[in-house]
């Protein structure tokens, strides 16, 4: 089985957690791609959806389900997005595609998250994926200092502008024991629009796709 059939049979196995009539909250990357395609068979029976970025709003829209404007919208009850790495308490590193920051407020509404990921994905300890900050581009040198003092080995990433119009910093070298304060200590510095590490809000229902089949695990 290939990582990308594993990718689909997670994205695909998401669909049973989308409650109809509902705006659903739609991430980002090759794995979510897998989920809008399912989503587009239920396309008359949702509302529509509340996109993470311009690349997933492209594609729903393709597909013909109608996005919505999330300053227009106070509820989601599912949020369905990937992950570069997740560990067993369910935190996780996102922002791989830049879309972290979109992703992270469309996770913050909604009732419940599911990660979709191929088993590439799971990991004991964070950090050997670089970690993905978002920063205002006058900000990026003093910022790059910051981390380094935190212990990362950032590298700008480059030809990239999130669709904030901001820069990314992917922070090397990082074994990130405890994601929550890692998470709280990186936001707090000027200039960071957020990092990629969602751990203070994790996911709550992982589907892992397998060559056995998808896993499913539940937050405690
Ligand atoms: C985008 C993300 C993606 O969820 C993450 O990069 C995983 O992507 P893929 O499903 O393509 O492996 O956080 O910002």
């Amino acid at each position: 089985m290939t990582q990308d059939e594993m990718k689909k049979a997670a994205g695909w196995a998401a669909l049973k957690y989308v409650e109809r009539d509902t705006i659903v909250g739609v991430g980002t990357g090759s794995t979510v791609n897998h989920f809008i395609d399912a989503l587009a068979t239920i396309k008359d029976d949702i509302q529509g959806a509340v996109s993470s970025s311009e690349a997933s709003t492209a594609k729903l829209k393709q597909l013909g389900i109608e996005v919505f404007d999330l300053n227009n919208v106070s509820e989601i009850a599912v949020y369905v997005d990937g992950a570069d790495e997740i560990n067993d308490r369910m935190d996780m590193i996102k922002g791989g595609g830049a879309a972290l920051t979109r992703e992270k407020i469309v996770a913050a509404v909604a009732k419940k998250f599911i990660c979709i990921v191929d088993n590439t994905k799971e990991v004991s300890i964070l950090g050997d994926f670089p970690l993905p900050v978002e920063v205002i581009p006058m900000a990026r040198s003093y910022v790059a200092r910051e981390l380094v003092k935190l212990g990362g080995d950032p590298e700008y990433r480059q030809g990239v502008i999130t669709d904030n119009g901001n820069v990314i910093l992917d922070v090397h070298n990082m074994k990130i024991l405890d994601p929550k304060v890692m998470e709280t200590k990186i936001n707090a510095i000027v200039g960071v629009v957020t990092n990629g590490l969602f751990a203070n809000r994790g996911a709550d229902v992982l589907l892992v796709g397998t060559p056995e089949g998808v896993k499913t695990v539940t937050s405690k």
